[in-house]
């Protein structure tokens, strides 16, 4: 087993989740060695691609390899040994020619945070001491330089890092240090094209962020050959994004005919062509979806349903049990339809609204759906908060009873 580590993004339990879920997916042995709200450290069986694995994902920034550990109680030698010339060769950081450019980034993995401070501090001294032992060797070297712990993934990239260099990334856990080779970023310039270029769009429905339906659709756990269906499309954001992760039974539906005719025109931008038959549109109440879709034809619903109309300030418990109230009966009715379209190991994974109200997470109650459906995700621990939003997104993966 070699062993990896991957960097979480803003919502690290929604990355580790997913990479999990991916794993498993592909059938691969693995063990959670570490984690932390940073990073996580896995063991992977060796039949294991990184770059590939994390192609796929939504949540995860940036992935390497684990190089070496050096223990808290290890004389410091054995930790200025990281920065020298000889390991650096060793362990493949230098290879090709040319002017060398790298970064060096330090990642939390649950250490004391006095110590976290203690290391911060001496990260210029790192650079340093690594520069200069590299020149020592006639090496031609640069790095760049950091405003905080870590170099971003644009700036690794912009900077030609992991083409004409590398990055060491240090992550301080509790006991050791571990020092890994950055050897994967996420491919950010595409999420943002995806995100921001989309020729339809429409505001007042709510912007799903990309990764977010990427994340979603991989914690539905399903083979790329399966029907993926989202019955509340609208943009087509899921849609779109399960067509970019090479599924080809895509279904789409919404209420709204100018949704779909968005949908319509977003996937043309993605793709270059108007008619796609791996996707498949139709304008239809959920309510309906049973009437128009074969019973047990689908094997993962993966959605953001309407979530309640756009508030303008934060509300208050009434408001917000109010909403929930208006609510329940469109997700009744939508679950109920899934249980008829969806296979016998169908999954869904959906999108509630939550609040925070005066300190108190306020959750949608889900009791009504544990009939036929049971709560794969633990609660409240996959919750999206965007920044300019008062609507949490509380995300929920269901397997059929
Ligand atoms: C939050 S938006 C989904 C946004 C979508 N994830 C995207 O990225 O564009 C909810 C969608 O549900 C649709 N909708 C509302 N009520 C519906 C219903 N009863 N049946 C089907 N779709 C409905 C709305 O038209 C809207 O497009």
């Amino acid at each position: 087993m070699e062993t990896h580590f991957f960097i979480l993004g803003r919502y690290p339990s929604l990355s580790l989740a997913e990479i999990i879920a991916v794993l498993d997916l592909k059938k691969l042995p693995y063990s959670l060695d570490f984690r932390s709200v940073e990073a996580a450290v896995f063991s992977v069986g060796s039949e294991f691609n990184l770059k590939e694995f994390c192609a796929d994902l939504g949540g995860t920034v940036k992935s390497g390899r684990l190089i070496d550990k050096v223990l808290y109680s290890d004389p410091e030698d054995r930790f200025q040994n990281l920065f020298s010339s000889t390991f650096l060769k060793d362990s493949g950081f230098i290879a090709g020619k040319g002017k060398i450019k790298f970064a060096i980034s330090l990642y939390d993995l649950n250490s004391d945070p006095l110590l976290l401070k203690r290391l911060e501090k001496r990260l210029t001294g790192f650079h340093a001491t690594l520069k200069d032992n590299l020149q020592a060797q006639n090496l031609k070297v640069g790095f760049i330089k950091i405003k905080h712990r870590f170099t971003s993934s644009v700036s690794l990239v912009k900077n030609g890092v992991l083409k004409n260099g590398f990055e060491m990334s240090l992550l301080a856990g509790k006991e050791q240090i571990i020092a890994g080779r950055t050897l994967w970023v996420q491919d950010y310039e595409s999420f943002t094209r995806r995100d921001f270029f989309k020729p339809a769009k429409d505001k007042r429905s709510g912007i799903m962020p990309v990764k977010l339906a990427r994340m979603m659709l991989n914690l539905a756990g399903k083979e790329r050959n399966s029907t993926i269906m989202d019955p509340f499309s609208g943009s087509g954001t899921i849609i779109l994004e399960a067509y970019e992760m090479g599924f080809f039974k895509i279904l789409g539906s919404d209420i709204s005919i100018k949704a779909v005719s968005d949908t319509k025109q977003n996937l043309a931008w993605l793709t270059g062509s108007k008619i796609e038959n791996k996707v498949g549109l139709l304008v239809t109440d959920v309510v309906q979806l049973s009437t128009k879709i074969p019973p047990q034809s689908v094997d993962a619903v993966v959605t953001e349903p309407f979530l309640g109309k756009p508030l303008h300030k934060v509300p208050d418990v009434f408001t917000v049990r109010q909403i929930f109230a208006d609510l329940k009966p469109l997700y009744i009715a939508a679950f109920k339809n899934f249980n008829a379209v969806l296979k016998k190991d169908g999954r869904i994974v959906f999108i509630f609204p939550a609040f925070q109200v005066k300190g108190s997470l306020m959750l949608f109650d889900i009791e009504p759906f544990s009939n036929n459906f049971r709560l794969l995700s633990s609660r409240s621990t996959f919750l999206y908060r965007s920044k300019d939003q008062f609507l949490i997104r509380e995300i929920a993966v269901f397997a059929r009873k």
